[in-house]
């Protein structure tokens, strides 16, 4: 009886021990946002050559693909495309010709795109794909000269993440692929190319430019830029990329990166990726920033000439360390990228402008959090979600960012500064060139945190956190004394104690501004209006913040004054974060949705393509 018994369990156990593998073995390598047969078969490195031609709004050339195969019986290569034109498909034979390949498009999915299905076998590990993209291009915007700030070429620049790298390379669009790459891009002469690589500063303008980024790199870091584009140096390792109307006053503004860049190192260990230079976009570029690694693609919106938003230059720099050094191994994991860059952003702000600013920038966060969590539903608010059959794209919210940065908050606050430090600095270390989903973080934070030091949390805690909805009782959210002088001064002219050019504003810097209008009540008489407007200006202000939050303020009640200026930045600007809660404001008032209507029509061909699906969904 005994030995049988024993017998029963030596099999069981070894049998859970074996489906754990796979399980956990398939569960990182599953993506959902992607067609790729990853667990057959890798990237390793891309060659890229492109084209690049204004006149048909196209890329075409091809990208070679080096394999390395992990299944010695697969038949088929995978990648992800959307809206590309195949045109053929060659792999190297052992001899180095080029053989054809049979290849197939699938169905088009509307959030994945079609995959292109490739007869190969692991005999082959060098293959080309030649292609061109297509008006349908998601990851790409084509500015006519009139687009530009200068006006005299035009402008070219890629966004991909988190899955548009596809639709101008066929690749596996996976966060989870680490790839290298190399380049050569061919562009009209007096146009300057530059990618997410080594951009070396006395390349000659000759519209022929090669690049290499010899790091392994997630697909959706690949970037590319071309326009009338000049460089001036910050310091030894920094510098800006701009058209020439931006160059001087970015340089001013963005003075402070070479600090921030060695406050990081100091923190967090080593800065991994030599150059660190800056690339300002026109003003239709849909974000604040993006982290492309060596060149932080940045919105002009920033450059108000006073370096008040320079935070976001702390944050794509932050994610050298979080987000492109450690990935998210999918799309569900985002707050593993944007959560712990908003918390070194922070961190930045607070080492490099001190507390005071630091606090104001972290309590002005979780009040847009707070505004934007009422129009989500609850299973959107948890940290780690379920995005399948869902586009990232639609799924994006302030959640990933500001909960995930508290969450990191509410631990330090916890283990205390110098333990959090360490903690995150040995996260970094150790985790470089990889990707990481929820779970692996949580490993880590049970083993280095939790069960080192116990009774400080309690793991319930954190799966709260992580994995329910809305923003735990006990989080830690930074207070303003600056927020609380704005609040009384306030409170004078409200009680009508002290008339608004009496109130103590002369040392207010823009995010006290922009306390002072969120603050203000949303019931203000069109007289109350227009006394803040002349004593401040507010719709005349050129720091994009500001006149937003003003906006979105007098658009309800129909202030006259605001519609001018309005149109001009509707007509200018097309970051997504201003203009579709803009748009959203004037629909929601019946006065004016016919007025947004017909500027988003006149608007609509300068916006880039994410920008005119996310606001096609609700107005036309
Ligand atoms: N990587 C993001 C932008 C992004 C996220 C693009 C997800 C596509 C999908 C970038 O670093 C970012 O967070 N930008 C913010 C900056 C802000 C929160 C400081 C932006 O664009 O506003
Ligand atoms: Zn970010």
């Amino acid at each position: 009886m005994k030995p049988l018994k024993m017998f029963f369990v030596t099999l069981t156990t070894l049998f859970s021990l074996v489906t754990a593998e796979v399980v956990s073995a398939s569960s990182i390598a599953t993506d959902s946002h992607s067609f790729a047969n990853v667990q057959d078969v890798r990237t390793t490195n891309l060659s890229i050559d492109l084209t690049v031609d204004f006149t048909r709004k196209q890329l075409s050339g091809f990208v070679e693909h080096d394999l390395e195969w992990l299944n010695p019986k697969a038949t088929r290569f995978i990648v992800d495309t959307r809206a590309l034109v195949v045109e053929q498909v060659k792999a190297m034979r052992k001899d180095g010709t080029w053989a054809d390949v049979s290849y197939v498009l699938g169905i088009t999915d509307a959030i994945k795109g079609q995959p292109l299905t490739m007869q190969l076998t692991p005999a082959s590990t060098k293959v080309r794909i030649y292609y061109h993209t297509t008006a349908g291009t998601t990851g790409l915007q084509w500015l006519s000269v009139a687009q530009t700030t200068e006006k005299k070429q035009p402008f070219l620049f890629s966004q991909s993440q988190a899955i548009h790298a596809r639709s101008w390379i066929p690749l596996q669009d996976s966060p989870a692929v680490r790839i290298t790459y190399q380049a050569h891009i061919r562009t009209p002469k007096d146009l300057l190319a530059v990618m997410s690589a080594d951009n070396s500063q006395n390349t000659a303008r000759d519209g022929d430019y090669y690049f290499s980024m010899p790091q392994r790199v997630p697909t959706y870091l690949i970037a590319l830029a071309v326009g009338d584009l000049h460089f001036k140096e910050m310091s030894q390792q920094t510098g800006v990329y701009a058209e020439k109307a931006w160059l001087d006053k970015a340089v001013y503004e963005f003075a402070d990166t070479q600090k921030m860049i060695d406050v990081a190192s100091k923190l967090y260990g080593e800065y991994h990726w030599g150059r660190y230079d800056l690339l300002i976009l026109p003003s239709s570029f849909p974000f604040g920033g993006m982290e492309n690694p060596r060149l932080s693609f940045i919105t002009p919106t920033v450059i108000t000439g006073d370096r008040s938003l320079v935070s976001l230059i702390a944050h794509e720099l932050a994610h050298s360390w979080s987000g492109n050094l450690i990935t998210n191994a999918s799309w569900n994991d985002l707050w593993v990228n944007e959560g712990f860059t908003n918390f070194v952003e922070n961190r930045l702000m607070r080492e490099v402008y001190g507390n005071e600013r630091a606090d104001m920038e972290a309590n002005l966060s979780y009040h847009e959090l707070l505004r934007d969590m009422k129009g989500l539903a609850p299973a959107d608010t948890a940290l780690k979600v379920d995005l399948t059959g869902r586009d990232p794209d639609d799924a994006f919210s302030l959640v990933p960012y500001v909960k995930g940065q508290l969450f990191l908050s509410w631990l330090e606050s916890k283990f205390g500064k110098v333990r959090f430090d360490e903690f995150m600095a040995s996260y970094f270390g150790k985790h470089q060139f990889q990707s990481m989903d929820t779970e692996v973080f949580l490993k880590f934070l049970s083993e280095q945190l939790v069960n080192k030091y116990p009774g400080v949390v309690d793991p319930q805690q954190i799966e709260q956190w992580v994995y329910k909805p809305g923003i735990p009782v006990d989080a830690v959210i930074s207070q303003s004394d600056a927020f609380v002088k704005v609040e009384q001064q306030l409170q004078l002219w409200l009680k009508q104690e002290q008339p608004l050019r009496r109130l103590n504003t002369s040392k207010w810097t823009v995010h006290e501004w922009l306390h002072f209008i969120n603050q203000l009540p949303r019931d203000l008489t069109l007289e109350q209006l227009s006394e803040l407007d002349e004593v401040f200006m507010f719709s005349g202000s050129r720091n994009a913040e500001i006149f937003v939050a003003w906006a979105r303020l007098t658009i309800p009640v129909n202030y006259p004054p605001i519609f001018t200026p309005l149109r001009k930045f509707l007509m200018e600007v097309g970051r997504t974060k201003f203009v579709v809660p803009l748009y959203k404001e004037l629909k929601a008032n019946p006065e004016k949705s016919g007025w947004a209507s017909a500027i988003y029509r006149e608007a609509r061909a300068g916006y880039h393509p994410l920008t005119q699906s996310q606001i096609d969904k609700f107005l036309f």
